[in-house]
C-alpha cells in the first residue's frame, strides 16, 4: 500500500482546459494511490496548484495563492505543498519560487506530470524537497487515469504542444512542440469514456488543425480505410461512428490550417458539433502580421463565409486581444468593423499581457494601458451587441440539450449546452442530468439562453 494512501488532496487549477484536464489525470493518479479529493486546500494534506501563465494576471494570482500555503503549512508540518503547469516551465519562476516561498515541497511541469505520485511517496518518505522539471518531451505518455468532473462528457487530449509562435504567446515555451497521439489510442480511450457513460468528447490540442497522428500498424481501425498518418478530419470521422457516443467538439483551430475537409466533416459527420471556436486574435491584417498569426483580415472573412455555407447553423465563438504593441486606433476600428461584420455567438477579450521571453515583449511601441482598457471597453460592448443580437434570434426554437446539472447560481435550476456550446438555463428534475433533451427557448440573454422543457409526451 502507498504511503499516500488516506491522504486529503485539493487541487487549485488555473488557466485553459489543457489545465484542466491535467488537474483531472493528477486528480486520477492520486485516487490511485487511495487519496480522495477535500473541498479546501486549508482541509488538506496536499494541495496542488495547476498553474497558467498565458497573461500576468495569473501569474499574480498564483503567488497570491501560494502565499496563503505558508500558514498551512506552519499548522501541518507533514503538509505537502506543490506547484506544478505553465509557470514552472519558465526558470525565473522556479528561482522566485524557491527562493521565496520555501514552504514548496514539489515543483514539477508540463512534461513530468506522470512522476508526480513518485515524487509525493518520495517526499513522504525522505522528507526532502524535490523538483522535476523537462525543457521538452518527445514521447507521449499513454494510459494515465483521470477522475472527470462530469459523468456523461470528457475532455481527451489529441496533441499537446504548439509549433506556432504567435509573438504575443507563451505557449510553445511553455508546452514545447507539437506531439500528436496516435489515433488508435485517441479511439480507444473514447471507446472506454462512452462504456463509462460519456455521451460527449471534447478533443484538446492548442490547434487541432494540425494533428497529425501516425498509426503505425496500417490495420483497419474503427472501420475506416487504413490511414498511415491522419490528419484532424480523419480522426472525426473515425470517432464519428463510434457508437453510443452522441457529441464531438474540439478545441482550438487555428485559422491558417482549418481545411476545407474539415469543413466537410461538420456537414458529414452528424455527432460533430455544429460549434467551433475561431481565434482571430485581430481584426488588422497588419497587427495579425506583427502576431505571426499567418492570415489576413480577408482570408479569416473567407474561412467564416465557408463555414456558414456549408454549415447556416453553426455558432463561432473567437479569442480577441486589444493593444498589442503598435496597434493603431485605425487597427483597433479593423477589430471593431470585424466583430460587427462576423457577429460572434461569444467571444474571449483579453487586454494584451507583455510575457517576458516572447517577441512582442521586446517590441518598443507597447501601448499605454489606459488606451488598452478604453479600447477593451469599446470592444466589449461590440461582442456583447452581437451575442445578444444571436442569442435573440433562439427564441422559440427547439435546441437539444446536454444536461450538465444544477446551475451555479441557482440549485433549483438546471442548466445544460446546446450543440452550439451555448448555456441553456431551465426548470426541471435533477435526475435529468446527463441526458439530452429538448428544450424550447424563451430567452436569449447576452451570455446565455432561458427555455422550458419540452413535453415529450
Ligand atoms: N496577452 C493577452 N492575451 C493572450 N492570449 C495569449 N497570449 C496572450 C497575451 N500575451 C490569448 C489569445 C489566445 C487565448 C487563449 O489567450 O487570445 O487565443
Ligand atoms: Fe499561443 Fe498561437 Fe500556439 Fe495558440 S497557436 S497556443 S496563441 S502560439
Amino acid at each position: 500500500m502507498s504511503v499516500l494512501n488516506g491522504k486529503k488532496y485539493n487541487i487549485i487549477t488555473f488557466g485553459c482546459q489543457m489545465n484542466e484536464h491535467d488537474s483531472e489525470t493528477i486528480a486520477g493518479m492520486l485516487q490511485e494511490k487511495g487519496c480522495f479529493a477535500v473541498p479546501s486546500k486549508e482541509e488538506s494534506d496536499i494541495t496542488v496548484i495547476n498553474t497558467c501563465s498565458i497573461r500576468e494576471n495569473a501569474d499574480k494570482r498564483f503567488f497570491g495563492t501560494l502565499g496563503q500555503l505558508k500558514k498551512i503549512k506552519e499548522r501541518n508540518p507533514d503538509y505537502i505543498a506543490c506547484v506544478c503547469g505553465c509557470m514552472m516551465q519558465q526558470q525565473h519562476i522556479v528561482d522566485t519560487v524557491k527562493s521565496k516561498y520555501p514552504w514548496v515541497d514539489i515543483i514539477f511541469g508540463t512534461h513530468t506530470i506522470h512522476k508526480f505520485p513518485e515524487l509525493l511517496e518520495k517526499v513522504c518518505l525522505e522528507k526532502q524537497k524535490v523538483t522535476e522539471l523537462l525543457e521538452d518531451s518527445r514521447e507521449i505518455v499513454e494510459g494515465l487515469p483521470a477522475k472527470r468532473l462530469y459523468p456523461h462528457k470528457a475532455f481527451v487530449n489529441i496533441m499537446y504542444g504548439c509549433n506556432n509562435f504567435c509573438t504575443y504567446c507563451i505557449v510553445p515555451y511553455t508546452r514545447g512542440r507539437e506531439k500528436s497521439r496516435s489515433p488508435l489510442e485517441i479511439i480507444l480511450e473514447v471507446k472506454q469514456l462512452v462504456a463509462d457513460g460519456v455521451k460527449e468528447v471534447t478533443l484538446l490540442g492548442q490547434n487541432v488543425n494540425s494533428y497529425r497522428g501516425k498509426h503505425d500498424d496500417s490495420g483497419n481501425i474503427c472501420g475506416s480505410d487504413p490511414i498511415q498518418t491522419w490528419d484532424f478530419a480523419d480522426l472525426i470521422y473515425a470517432l464519428n461512428s463510434i457508437d453510443g457516443l452522441e457529441r464531438i467538439r474540439f478545441m482550438t483551430s487555428h485559422p491558417k490550417d482549418l481545411s476545407d475537409k474539415l469543413i466537410r466533416a461538420f456537414v458529414d459527420c452528424k455527432k460533430l458539433c455544429n460549434y467551433i471556436h475561431l481565434p482571430i486574435q485581430s481584426g488588422s491584417s497588419r497587427i495579425l502580421q506583427a502576431m505571426n498569426r499567418k492570415y489576413t483580415r480577408e482570408q479569416y472573412l473567407e474561412l467564416v463565409r465557408k463555414l456558414r455555407e456549408a454549415v447556416p447553423r453553426i455558432t463561432i465563438s473567437t479569442d480577441i486581444i486589444v493593444g498589442f504593441p503598435g496597434e493603431t486606433e485605425e487597427d483597433f476600428q479593423q477589430t471593431l468593423s470585424l466583430v460587427r461584420e462576423v457577429k460572434y455567438d461569444s467571444a474571449f477579450t483579453f487586454l494584451y499581457s507583455m510575457r517576458p521571453g516572447t517577441p512582442a515583449a521586446k517590441y518598443d511601441d507597447q501601448i499605454p494601458e489606459d488606451v488598452k482598457h478604453e479600447r477593451f471597453n469599446r470592444l466589449v460592448d461590440a461582442v456583447n451587441d452581437a451575442s445578444m443580437e444571436k442569442n435573440s434570434a433562439y427564441v422559440g426554437r427547439m435546441e437539444k440539450v446536454l444536461v450538465d446539472g444544477a446551475s451555479k447560481k441557482d440549485e433549483n435550476t438546471l442548466t445544460g449546452r446546446t450543440e452550439g456550446f451555448k448555456l441553456v438555463d431551465f426548470s426541471g428534475d435533477m435526475s435529468l442530468t446527463g441526458q439530452l433533451i429538448d428544450v424550447e427557448i424563451t430567452e436569449g440573454k447576452t451570455f446565455s439562453l432561458r427555455g422550458r422543457i419540452k413535453n415529450n409526451a
